[in-house]
């Protein structure tokens, strides 16, 4: 079916609406997009969301009991890292819409009486994980058609922050148009839809399809950009995953109070499944023994992946839809850039591969340490927030 037909169909037809004014390139251009369009992922707009299974606690490794084998994880994690079996991936395809900073996120400056890049940190975080070992571990860098070209410009220009740039790969992920909240596909351009990175859930999909994988890594450690105490190739998670025979890890924080809004790491219908916040009854939420809550686990989007694991899950994700702020051209072609959220994008989550991992070790890390986020401009988990937890850790902002 020619791409007309199957939007006519669907009743996207809006998007051909400055179809007589287009050259032949730009005809080219947008009938190129519609034939990526994934129409099942945009019928899942206004579609019920599946129930959940059923959830129950899931037993990880306490701070303490990590501190008490500390001495034996890291050999274990140290050895792995020095054999080549461990690659680093940062996940850096976001649009950080929330900061609102106009540039990819890993490049916002969070110092005061100095620059300190975001993504600086991660690469201090690798340095001092490549002294450790004496080898460096591989990174690869998942970016967006949006902010690709800058990304690498950017990092370039600062040298990798010291880190070996031979260590370093890039590969783009793909992207996802975007409706309005009627449903319907937006324009940015007249010849182009909307289109937004579509989730960090497609991340090895995307790694696999730019063929720069390496055969030999066992081991996937996968981060967020925006957590400036991220502790990216952690020897001691990496032996405490390897040696516990798991096929995935998460790092996660203990949360703060019962109602703390994130994502907590239980089990549903017996397979390690991230369940929101929201989505926890009043009476799980709460739910303790000996002092602790039954449902503690906040996941801080920090993974190991076994790569044999990985290949064996089915690929096959939800679509989460998520309201933003999307920029784009009205009924008479002028742009609007929205206040309010306007729009609804289709991602895929990396939670839910780590639910088509079968089992994971919670692995519980001090949160004044290791938890940073940097999401919005100010409030909660925001530039201030970051700024103070990165001088309660010593590092000089
Ligand atoms: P967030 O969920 O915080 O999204 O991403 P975001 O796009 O960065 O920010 P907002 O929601 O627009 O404010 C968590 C991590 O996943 C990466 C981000 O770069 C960040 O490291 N990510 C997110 C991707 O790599 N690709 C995506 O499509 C979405």
């Amino acid at each position: 079916m020619n791409v007309f037909n199957a939007a006519r169909e669907r009743g996207q037809e809006q998007v051909f609406r400055f179809w007589e004014e287009l050259s032949p390139a730009s005809r080219q251009k947008l009938t190129a997009q519609l034939e990526r369009v994934d129409w099942d992922m945009i019928e899942a707009f206004g579609r019920p969301v599946p129930p959940r299974g059923e959830i129950s606690p899931i037993g990880g490794l306490s701070a303490e009991e990590i501190a008490r084998n500390r001495t034996l994880y890291a050999a274990c994690g140290r050895k792995l890292i020095r054999e080549g079996k461990l690659a680093c991936v940062l996940l850096a395809g976001g649009q950080g819409t929330r900061l609102g900073f106009d540039g990819p996120k890993g490049a916002f400056d969070i110092g005061v009486t100095r620059p300190l890049y975001i993504f600086e940190r991660i690469f201090d975080g690798l340095l001092h994980v490549a002294r450790e070992c004496g080898v460096s571990v591989p990174l690869y860098i998942m970016t967006s058609e949006k902010n690709d070209a800058q990304t690498r410009a950017f990092l370039m220009e600062h040298g990798f922050f010291g880190y070996p740039a031979s260590a370093v790969r890039f590969f783009v992920q793909d992207m996802a148009p975007a409706v309005d909240l009627g449903g319907k596909l937006l324009l940015e351009e007249k010849d182009s839809l909307a289109l937004s990175p579509n989730g960090n859930g497609g991340w090895y999909s995307s790694l696999l399809r730019a063929g720069i994988a390496d055969p030999s890594v066992e081991w996937y450690n996968v981060f967020g950009v925006d957590n400036v105490l991220q502790r990216p190739a952690d020897p001691v998670f990496l032996g405490a995953t390897a040696a516990g025979g798991y096929p995935c890890g998460a790092k996660v924080v203990k949360k703060t109070d019962a109602h703390e809004r994130v994502g907590v790491l239980c089990l549903e219908d017996g397979k390690p499944s991230v369940v929101e916040y929201y989505e926890l009854s009043e009476e799980m939420a709460t739910a303790s023994e000996g002092g602790e809550l039954l449902y503690r686990y906040g996941v801080i989007l920090n993974y190991l992946f076994r790569t044999d694991a990985l290949g064996a899950a089915s690929g096959e994700y939800p679509v989460h839809i998520a309201k933003k702020k999307v920029p784009y051209l009205d009924e008479q072609g002028r742009k609007v850039l929205p206040q309010t959220e306007n729009a609804c994008k289709f991602e895929t989550l990396i939670l839910d591969l780590v639910r088509q991992m079968g089992s994971c070790l919670p692995f519980e890390v001090e949160r004044g340490r290791e938890f940073a986020p940097v999401k919005n401009k100010t409030g909660t988990d925001s530039v201030e927030t970051a700024r103070a937890l990165l001088t309660e850790n010593g590092v000089l902002i």
